[in-house]
Order: structure tokens, then sequence, then C-alpha cells
């Protein structure tokens, strides 16, 4: 049974976050390193990406790399700063070919100069695509990115281009890396592991939770499309009562 058709093509969430989590479990229950099981993990980011873009999910942010990955054996970074290089180059003619902007969100400045390079490129090469907003999280922390747009809204203030008055959820909004993103309305976790992890807080704020024993590596389009099911069988309240939503 193909589980695409099972999905309501109305109720598609616009912005889907992943945390790609279980690499390392993946590839240790193989008897191999940590490194193969990232390796291995590039087929399921294929097939998400694949998989959101024929349902209409406008756009998809993968947790790539978070502040608190630097704290990794140096071997490890070194081997997953290759593999961004190296996939970006290789996967450009497909982002292409599938309309896929690629972005990013971040302290960028902080990878090593190739894969910045690399990373600008595929951003500037891709930047009219349309079909999907690929994002790709890379030495980003949730908390560090709301530290930065309190510091720029309070900069605003003191200089007087912003009046303190006039300061709500959108000031905010405009101020994070994800100011051109919709808020989230489905975070993926793979591997059982159930925490947010310092990924997207603010953003967020009512996106449903979905939590899967899949590991990464194993994660596949039909993987991808059980979580839009699942989300589509919950009742989004924001607050509101059910009778209300009925109404
Ligand atoms: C979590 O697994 C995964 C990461 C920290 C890195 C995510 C990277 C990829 C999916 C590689 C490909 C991505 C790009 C963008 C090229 P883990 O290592 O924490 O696994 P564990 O919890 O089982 O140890």
């Amino acid at each position: 049974m193909d589980k695409k058709l099972l999905i309501d093509l109305q109720k598609v969430p616009h912005h889907v976050a992943i945390i790609m989590d279980g690499n390392g479990r993946w590839a240790k229950s193989k008897g191999m390193n940590r490194i193969f099981g990232h390796r291995n993990a590039l087929t399921a980011v294929r097939e998400s990406v694949e998989a959101a873009s024929q349902v209409g999910v406008e756009a998809i942010t993968l947790y790539a790399f978070s502040t608190e990955n630097w704290k990794r054996p140096k071997m490890e970074i070194d081997a997953l700063m290759s593999l961004l290089i190296n996939s970006l180059k290789k996967e450009l003619p497909d982002f292409m070919k599938n309309g896929v902007k690629v972005n990013s969100i971040g302290c960028i400045e902080s990878l090593p100069y190739k894969a910045q390079k690399v990373l600008n490129d595929v951003i500037s090469e891709t930047k009219n695509n349309t079909k999907i907003i690929l994002t790709f999280a890379l030495s980003y922390g949730s908390r560090e990115e709301i530290v930065n747009a309190v510091k720029n809204i309070s900069k605003k203030v003191v200089n007087k281009e912003l009046d303190l008055e006039k300061i709500d959820e959108n000031t905010i909004n405009n101020h994070l890396y994800t100011f051109n993103l919709p808020y989230v309305d489905l975070m993926i976790r793979t591997s059982g592991e159930q925490r947010i992890s310092n990924f997207l807080l603010w953003q967020m704020a009512y996106a449903e939770l979905y939590f899967t024993d899949i590991l990464w590596p194993d994660f596949r389009q039909e993987h991808f499309y059980d979580a839009i099911i699942e989300y589509q069988n919950r009742e989004r309240r924001f607050g509101k009562t059910s009778e209300q939503l009925t109404e």
C-alpha cells in the first residue's frame, strides 16, 4: 500500500523539522564506527526531502550539526564536515532538477572555510528554486539564536531605530535565523530519544512532536509519511477547545 495515498493533501504541514538521530547506534549495531553511520545517513536525507516535496511540504529543516556537536572527537567532526561538503556538491544537480532551494541556519561563520564556501555556492545556485526550501541547521543552537535576536533588537532600540513599545512576536521572529520560514508544524525525531535538544524552540511553540524508534540511516519515505499521517490525525487546538474548532 502506498502510504502517500493516505495523506490529505489539504492538511499537509507547511514546515517539517527533523532531528536526525541514531547514526552512531546504527553503525555500532553493525560492528562499524560512528562515521560509517553518518555516511549511511544520506539516503534518509534524500528520501525525506523527496517525500516532503511530493506531498507539498513547503519547508523542511534538518538538524545536521548542533552547537554542542563541536564537543565530539575531532575525527568525527572532520568526517561530518567532509560529508557535508561532498554531499552538497554531489546533490546540486538534483536540487536544481527538483526545485529545491537550499538554506542554512546557525553560526555558519564557525564552519570550516571550505564548508562555508560550498554551502554559500549551493545557496546562491538554488536561490530561484521554488518547490521546497531545504534548510540545514549547522552549528545551530536555539538559545544562541534567541540571544542573538535579543542583542540585535536591543541595538536597534538603543539606536532609536525601533520603538520599545512596538516590539511584538513578529519582531522576535524577524530577528531569528528562520525569519523567512513558516513556523514548524511537525517535528520528527528518530532513534527513540524524546527531546528537542535546543532545536527551534521558539519556532516549535505549537508544533506536533513525533518520535519514532527507527534509527536515522533506516528512515525512508514510508516513515516520513507515517509521521504526516499521525500529524493529520492529531487535533491541533492552539489553545482552543475541541468544540470551538468544529464550530
Ligand atoms: C545524530 O546521530 C546525527 C548527527 C549528530 C549528525 C547528523 C548528520 C547527518 C545525518 C549526516 C548527513 C548530513 C548532511 C547534512 C550531509 P548520532 O551520531 O548522535 O547517533 P547516536 O545518538 O546513535 O550516537
